[in-house]
């Protein structure tokens, strides 16, 4: 299972006498957001959350859902938000924004990391902000993840491993359009028990989602489909 070394952040310089990295990051300006949908946005990645990133990736319900076993310096998180900020080619990545008290909150991460050869890319997403899992971001994030991977980078297929006790994340991306293909057996880990993984893939064929991307492009415009 690919982990969440493949999710990480930036910042400049790695001290740390306070906790303040560890409260919730507070919104002072409006962020760019790329798509929005029903109280969800997708943004780009942002060096000045390499903090934000690295504590909900080293928080337990993220660890657990992507079997983690370790945690991850902020150093490590450091330098690997660097690799993804440069590896633009081969990888889409969000933050994921709720809105809510007039402000558009950084919840999350999501990304699709791409196979050029084949046309198809993996997706991972996580809820950081405990307070805003179970309101439907996840899902609706998702949703919007398809579309983009249908509709901006041309993918033949997005797919997915997720640890078959996940619920709330199997759940999350069957309503947002994934479906099941198979099961691998014992190769993931669930508080330290060997686990099945579910693997969900998606075409654009089988998409019924919203049309989001479309709809930021032609505006009110017919669309010429
Ligand atoms: C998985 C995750 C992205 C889903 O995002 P979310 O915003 O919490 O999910 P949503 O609210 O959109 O949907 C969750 C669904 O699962 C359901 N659910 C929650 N807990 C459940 C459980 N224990 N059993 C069954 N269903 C459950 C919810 O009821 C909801 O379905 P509903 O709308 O039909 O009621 C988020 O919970 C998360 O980040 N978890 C930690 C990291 C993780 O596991 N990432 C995925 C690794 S593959």
């Amino acid at each position: 299972m690919l982990g969440l070394d493949s999710c990480p952040a930036e910042r400049g310089e790695a001290e740390h006498e306070s906790t303040d990295f560890l409260e919730p990051t507070i919104e002072t300006t409006a962020p760019d957001l790329w798509l929005t949908h029903d109280g969800v946005g997708l943004g780009p990645l942002r060096v000045d959350l390499a903090e934000t990133y690295w504590r909900w990736e080293n928080s337990l319900p993220v660890m657990a859902g992507y079997a983690r076993q370790t945690p991850e310096s902020l150093t490590e998180r450091t330098a690997g938000l660097e690799a993804q900020l440069e590896g633009s080619a081969d990888q889409t990545r969000f933050t994921i924004y709720r809105h809510h008290d007039d402000t558009w909150a950084p919840v999350g991460m999501t990304s699709l990391l791409t196979d050029d050869r084949y046309r198809t890319g993996e997706f991972f997403i996580y809820i950081g902000e405990p307070d805003h899992r179970g309101h439907g971001t996840g899902t609706i994030a998702t949703t919007m993840i398809l579309d983009w991977a249908f509709h901006v980078t041309a993918l033949r297929c997005v797919y997915l491993e997720v640890l078959a006790n996940n619920t709330a994340a199997i759940r999350a991306y069957e309503k947002a359009g994934f479906g099941t293909v198979g099961t691998r057996r014992r190769t993931g880990s669930w508080f330290g028990q060997p686990a099945d993984e579910v693997i969900m893939d998606a075409i654009p064929e089988e998409y019924t989602g919203p049309r989001l991307v479309e709809a930021a492009v032609l505006g009110n415009r017919q669309s010429r489909r």
